[in-house]
């Protein structure tokens, strides 16, 4: 029955009912973390042999003949390249292998627009108060970015399609001052949505008043399926093709959830024109990347078959997490009008909206039972959800057992928290 349809009495009862079981499960003392979408012990052993590929002085030549020990290969190594370019869908020769982080090549994209710019522009420092949309909920890093630069947020809603395009269209179109958009085209973080052919193609035709507007495009998931019918996203850089708008994207992903997080390899992809500007930034910052992590990286993936093979490995083990978690949800919470969540068929996270004004509520009463959640509002700019609605559950970490545990302790705070807000009504 829906608790909004329920008299105080029956309401009260249930309370009760709830606050015993909670009171029980904390007297566990238990010591469970689904906060951050982290790969598990397990996943990480997947790649241990990648630790052993250069054993000899003859492993060190890439296919092109360099030694990989030595300076050089500012764009990264050729083979490389080319299995981000599949992964990206862009030619090998608009790659640029970077280091262990996308996050951090994300950082310098940014940072090189605030203080360089580009032909026939200011840089944005130097534009006075600029703007940056963030389609929300989603991942706080990118907001954060964007945030450390001094930059006003504007949440865009997600919808099931991908950010809403009328209210993006309408915005960019209008304010030159609104230099771009955060975006996680597939398996979105948290939600698990891919963005729509149509979301992908109203993006490539977007009409920015500001000259200098880019799509930064972090395609972190493109391989993470966890079904045998993935999703499929457009190929955004090919529509700009089509478009005229080939210096709009910029295009990220990592190995960091195939290899290992930390001490993956990272890529970008873009235009010519961006690809000039940000290689000039670069050859200030470093004489070149760690080639010998690129190598083994190569040597145990081989290809983008490699990559893809491994990546059902990664599914046998984190699919029955996924599993775990909506198995939970369905059956503690459905019918109960006190919470919504997304399915993925992908990606690192599941999507939980809480009745309005209780997530924070939950995420205290989780923590006090011994579950550790992502902070309520770290989806939204400013760590601030409007509602008070959405929590984002990380599932890959923990194993079963501890999962299970956890999302009992969960869908009980969900229920309780909700019970309290109407009761308090
Ligand atoms: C959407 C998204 N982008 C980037 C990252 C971080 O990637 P990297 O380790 O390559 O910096 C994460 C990590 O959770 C993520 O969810």
């Amino acid at each position: 029955m829906q608790y909004t349809e329920m008299s105080k009495q029956e309401l009260s009862q249930v309370k009760a009912e709830l606050q015993k079981k909670y009171d029980d499960l904390k007297a566990l003392g238990l010591n469970l973390n689904m906060a951050r979408g982290k790969p598990s012990v397990d996943q990480l052993d997947l790649s241990m042999k990648l630790l052993d590929m250069l054993n000899s002085s003859s492993d060190m030549m890439s296919s092109t003949g360099m030694d990989c020990r030595n300076y050089g290969m500012a764009d990264g190594l050729p083979e490389m390249r080319d299995i981000f370019s599949q992964m990206m869908g862009v030619e090998p020769e608009n790659v640029i292998v970077g280091g262990n982080s996308s996050l951090n090549m994300m950082f310098d994209f940014i940072s090189c627009c605030m203080t360089h710019g580009f032909p026939g522009c200011e840089p944005w420092a130097k534009q006075g108060h600029i703007k940056f949309l963030c389609p929300s909920p989603g991942y706080d890093r990118h907001f954060a970015v964007t945030e450390y630069f001094g930059m006003e947020l504007i949440t865009i809603p997600m919808l099931s399609t991908g950010p809403d395009m009328d209210m993006v269209e309408e915005l960019v179109s209008q304010d030159a001052s609104i230099k771009g958009i955060w975006c996680v085209p597939k398996y979105s973080n948290p939600l698990g949505i891919t963005y729509s052919d149509e979301t992908v193609r109203r993006f490539a035709a977007l009409k920015p008043a500001a000259k200098d507007f880019r799509i930064m495009w972090d395609n972190a998931y493109c391989v993470h399926d966890l079904t045998d019918t993935p999703d499929q996203l457009l190929n955004l850089y090919e529509e700009c093709k089509k478009t005229g708008n080939i210096d709009m994207p910029v295009i990220f992903a990592s190995t960091s959830k195939i290899s290992f997080p930390g001490a993956g390899v990272a890529a970008m992809a873009a235009g010519p024109s961006n690809l000039i500007v940000f290689r000039e930034h670069l050859s200030f910052q470093t004489i070149g990347p760690d080639k010998l992590n690129q190598l083994r990286h190569v040597m145990f993936f081989k290809n983008i078959d490699g990559v893809r093979e491994h990546m059902k490995l990664h599914r046998n083990l984190i699919a029955p997490k996924f599993e775990t978690v909506l198995r939970y949800l369905r059956t503690e919470l459905t019918g109960k009008g006190v919470a919504s969540w997304t399915e993925p068929n992908g990606g690192y996270f599941i999507s939980v909206d809480v009745m309005e004004g209780c997530a924070k509520r939950v995420v205290s009463l989780c923590k006090e039972a011994g579950v550790v959640l992502t902070g309520a509002g770290a989806t939204y700019p400013y760590g601030k959800d409007p509602k008070d609605s959405n929590i984002r559950v990380a599932p890959t970490y923990p194993p079963v057992s501890e999962l299970e545990q956890a999302m009992e302790i969960f869908c009980v705070c969900v229920q309780l928290a909700a019970a309290e807000k109407l009761l308090a009504k």
